[in-house]
């Protein structure tokens, strides 16, 4: 009982913070302008207080994206994320400063993967970053890195927003209103969204097998910021071996109470991976 009522406990709060009637001025009216800085190696150790993964990045969706959540420097990496499996993930990232400590400015040739959705813009290079300065960053409110979409414009005017409504039915009316490019590029992890109607982009892919961890979509800080880490459990394999029901809820309660700290602070996606069964790539333990 304790444990459920921690749980709808920090629901309810995140659920009260957001008190909302939609205008036309809420959110998504933000556009950011900015300077390139240029390309940079060491690319996700420059910047790392936030990080967005899309399919349709572009330079100005990630410094619109960053901009809007107060941080005054964006930068896009096209890197390679698992070396086994290669797995392209355009990846934007966010900070206030740059930290050129792990970095090397190099020549802008170096910078030259084509974004994917649009490959009239460059989107950095594999572990390499386009960097920018973004001049009108928006005061950060200090709050919270993240806000729920349908309390921004224009997506809170769409049904899918209305709370009166069945979940069948918003889904539903969501899907009526996306183009068939829309659909096709919301079915991979690093989901577009639709900047069309105000759906932002999401990437469903963050990990917590046994406890929240690396992946595209999870960001960690650096040291010794919050959220720079989080609780690493054995692997499941071997927590099993300990035939302990009640040591497996416990480790459960953890990992979804730092799951949900991380994604309250747009940290993380609100849904985590976890691999089932075993599995023999190292990589997951
Ligand atoms: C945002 O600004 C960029 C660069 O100034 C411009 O190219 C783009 O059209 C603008 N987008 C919107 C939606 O206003
Ligand atoms: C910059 O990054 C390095 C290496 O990660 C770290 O040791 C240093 O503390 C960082 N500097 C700042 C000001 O955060
Ligand atoms: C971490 O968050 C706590 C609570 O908001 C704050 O008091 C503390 O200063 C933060 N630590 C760092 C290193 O930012």
């Amino acid at each position: 009982m304790t444990r459920l009522s921690t749980v709808g406990g920090l629901l309810a709060q995140a659920a009260a913070t957001y008190a909302f009637t939609c205008q036309s001025s809420a959110g998504a009216t933000y556009n950011a302008t900015s300077t390139y800085l240029g390309c940079y190696t060491g690319g996700t150790s420059i910047l790392s207080a936030a990080k967005l993964s899309t399919i349709a990045m572009t330079p100005q969706l990630c410094t619109t994206w960053c901009g809007e959540r107060g941080f005054a420097y964006g930068g896009v990496v096209f890197g390679t994320f698992v070396a086994t499996t290669p797995q392209r993930q355009e990846q934007c990232f966010c900070d206030h400063q740059p930290n050129y400590s792990m970095s090397k400015k190099v020549a802008d040739t170096q910078c030259s993967d084509l974004c994917t959705t649009d490959p009239s813009q460059r989107c950095g290079g594999g572990y390499i970053m386009s960097l920018y300065q973004i001049t009108n960053a928006e005061a950060s409110t200090g709050a919270s890195l993240f806000t729920p979409a349908c309390l921004t414009s224009p997506l809170c005017s769409h049904q899918v927003c209305d709370t009166s409504l069945s979940t069948s039915a918003r889904i539903a009316s969501l899907i009526s209103e996306l183009t068939e490019e829309e659909k096709i590029l919301n079915l991979v992890d690093a989901a577009a969204g639709s900047s069309r109607i105000g759906l932002p982009p999401y990437e469903w892919w963050s990990e917590a097998t046994h406890g929240v961890g690396s992946a595209p979509g999870v960001q960690f800080t650096n040291m010794p910021n919050n959220f720079s880490y989080a609780t690493s459990f054995p692997a499941p394999i071997l927590s099993s071996a300990a035939f302990d029901d009640d040591l497996i809820f416990q480790i459960g309660e953890v990992v979804g109470r730092e799951g949900r700290a991380f994604g309250n602070n747009g940290f993380a996606g609100f849904d985590y991976w976890v691999r089932n069964a075993f599995s023999s790539n190292a990589a997951d333990y």
